[in-house]
């Protein structure tokens, strides 16, 4: 199913693109990183087009970090996203389609699987984990090329470079810096310390992918590397089994989205 969207996201970011090239500039987060995923989520979901904007304004609500004033703001968007789920389950009963969410109904209809909370609960999950991680990766991979010019250019000379740039770029920036929880299932002796049978555990996968014993010169950016097993999808039974093949892109994939700008050297302005 995943490799099935990569024309549809090509599109998508093609027509992002579009959007504002004749201004001439851009703001590369608003403009193309925070759409890009949301659009493909919503698509992958069964989101009709006429909700599709709403929806994008209660994920974002739902993924950005909330300052303390803003919390009733999040809480009340939360309900009425949770509101608009269950009409958008009911409704996907009544005249399923292909997509994902229809999927999950009739697994839940047929007794397979999943009852109504853990079906909300997929959809955030799907949300949360495939929004922000994409926008850090765009954003920050982005950034470390405008930081690194002699990356940059040897990119843009040889665009066939490209997955193992994404790769590079990946390990380098790290857009899910630590793993979910885990507890410990027994008495784990490591390094002189003894994590504890019960004890929460986080993995730093930036710590991994910075490993000077697996990664010679972890903290240069280097488009070319040859052994780049890093850790930025995870590892083992919670693998991002998701997106790993759309994040990188295939060999035969049209190159226009990274021909499309001329310079991109220009002002930068972070945020
Ligand atoms: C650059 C993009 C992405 C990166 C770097 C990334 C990274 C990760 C990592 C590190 C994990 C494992 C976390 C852990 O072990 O605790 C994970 C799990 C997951 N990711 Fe991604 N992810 C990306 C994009 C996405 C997208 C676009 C989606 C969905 C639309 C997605 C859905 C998931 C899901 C559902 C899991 C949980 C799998 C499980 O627990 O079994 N991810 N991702």
């Amino acid at each position: 199913m995943i490799e099935q969207l990569r024309p549809r996201v090509q599109q998508i970011a093609d027509e992002l693109l579009e959007a504002v090239q004749a201004q001439g500039r851009m703001d590369l987060i608003v403009d193309f990183a925070f759409p890009l995923p949301i659009t493909v989520i919503s698509e992958m979901l069964g989101i009709p087009a006429k909700d599709r904007q709403q929806f994008r304004v209660w994920s974002q609500t739902i993924v950005n970090v909330p300052m303390e004033p803003q919390m009733e703001d999040k809480l009340a968007a939360l309900e009425m996203f949770v509101q608009y789920i269950k009409t958008l389950l009911a409704d996907k009963s009544a005249h399923p389609g292909s997509d994902l969410t229809s999927g999950l109904v009739q697994a839940e209809e047929r007794g397979d699987s999943l009852n109504e909370a853990e079906l909300i609960s997929t959809i955030f999950l799907l949300i949360v984990a495939g929004h922000e991680t994409t926008v850090n990766l765009i954003g920050n991979g982005m950034l470390a090329l405008l930081e690194h010019p002699e990356q940059m250019r040897l990119l843009r000379a040889d665009p066939s470079l490209l997955p193992s740039a994404i790769e590079e770029l990946l390990r380098y920036t790290a857009p899910v810096s630590l793993s979910s929880p885990r507890w410990a299932s027994e008495d784990i002796p490591m390094h002189g310390q003894v994590i504890r049978k019960g004890e929460m555990v986080f993995a730093s996968l930036i710590a991994a992918d910075t490993d000077p014993q697996q990664f010679p010169d972890p903290e240069v950016l280097d488009i070319l590397r040859q052994e780049n097993q890093h850790v930025a999808f995870g590892k083992g039974i919670h693998y991002c089994l998701f997106p790993s093949s759309l994040a990188r892109p295939s060999r035969s994939s049209s190159p226009s989205t990274s021909d499309r700008s001329g310079d991109s050297s220009g002002d930068i302005m972070r945020r």
